[in-house]
């Protein structure tokens, strides 16, 4: 097995791509692939000032390493769910990663913060915890973004990421989500522009680059997530990923290049509907069509609630 580069001896086979690599030439194939992902999708001018959205897994802190290595400026921000032990490992890995190289952290908890957590939250609501972990996420991010000057936000969601809920929104033709499903949300009405510049890139990928890099990252999927959906969906794409190298990347980016504008208007209906009168939180004067924000609703209902710890949680849906 033979470098596609420098013909010295691989240590990865890319399938998908017919090519292996070493180590050093695969950390440059990584890093080619986001900046194609930022130039053909617009992602960011080369003097843009971004915020990674940093949850301390794989995929998160090697977007952050590979936009500073592309010479972007981009500092991190990490939320503190509140989930047990996962959160307070994964915010460590956070900030281990920013204080050993002098990067710039920022930093919230929703407990410290916003006097609630992602499993409190979870039992108030009755609903699944990626429910209020995901409207959390959100508001936090824009916030941040937004108050801190920044022209955007990146996460850390990859190919396989994408292909799942691409596949999720295929499977029900949500037609509405199919047209906003694109690597790039501009900014509009006080949200910061959302980007995903690791869509050219999948998990194994990701795990490779943190490894050959040195990046500590925390391994196990967050606890409250098992049985998710698009986990399976996952499963499903890696069988046929298997027998066909190079589905995926297809599936996604065909998807991009030939279907996601046919579902535009579902996608600019929808934004219509909800945001007509887009007005801003009373509480924390974030943009919201109501008068008080879906977040400061949840750190209402929160409030007055007994922290659950893990492992407690009774009768929550699915
Ligand atoms: P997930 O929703 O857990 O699949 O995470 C998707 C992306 O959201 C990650 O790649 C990160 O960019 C970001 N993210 C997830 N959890 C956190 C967190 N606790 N703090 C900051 N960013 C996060
Ligand atoms: Fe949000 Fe697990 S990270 S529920
Ligand atoms: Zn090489
Ligand atoms: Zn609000």
């Amino acid at each position: 097995m033979k470098c596609r580069t420098c013909r010295g001896p691989a240590i990865i086979d890319l399938k998908a791509h017919n090519a292996n690599f070493c180590a050093e030439h695969f950390l440059a194939f990584c890093r080619e692939q986001v900046a194609r992902a930022i130039k053909k999708h617009r992602m960011l001018g080369p003097d843009e000032r971004v915020l990674v959205a940093v949850s301390g897994g794989k995929d998160s802190l090697a977007v952050w390493d590979i936009l500073l290595e592309l010479g972007y400026q981009a500092d991190g921000f990490v939320i503190g769910l509140g989930i047990g032990e996962y959160s307070e490992t994964s915010t460590g890995y956070a900030r281990a990663f920013a204080s050993e190289r002098g990067l710039t952290l920022h930093e919230t908890s929703l407990r410290d913060d916003h006097g609630f957590d992602v499993p409190t939250a979870a039992e108030v609501t009755r609903r699944v915890p990626c429910s209020a972990c995901g409207l959390s996420k959100r508001h936090l991010f824009d916030k941040a973004a937004i108050d801190g000057g920044y022209d955007a936000v990146a996460t850390g969601h990859n190919l396989d990421d994408e292909a799942a809920v691409l596949f999720g929104n295929t499977l029900r033709w949500n037609t509405e989500y199919l047209g906003r499903q694109r690597p790039v949300l501009p900014a509009r009405d006080g949200f910061p522009r959302k980007i995903k510049p690791l869509v050219r890139l999948g998990e194994r990928e990701m795990a490779a680059y943190c490894v050959i890099r040195g990046i500590d990252y925390i391994v196990e999927e967050c606890p409250m997530a098992a049985g998710n959906k698009h986990l399976r969906y996952k499963e499903a794409l890696n069988a046929i990923e298997a027998e066909s190298p190079g589905s995926k990347h297809a599936f996604y980016h065909e998807f991009l290049s030939k279907a996601a504008d046919r579902f535009a208007d579902d996608a600019a209906g929808a934004i219509a509907d909800g945001t007509s009168e887009l007005g801003t939180c009373t509480r924390c004067g974030s943009p919201s069509s109501n008068e008080v924000c879906a977040f400061c609703l949840l750190v209402e209902r929160t409030a007055d609630a007994v922290p659950v710890t893990l492992g407690e949680r009774r009768g929550a849906r699915r």
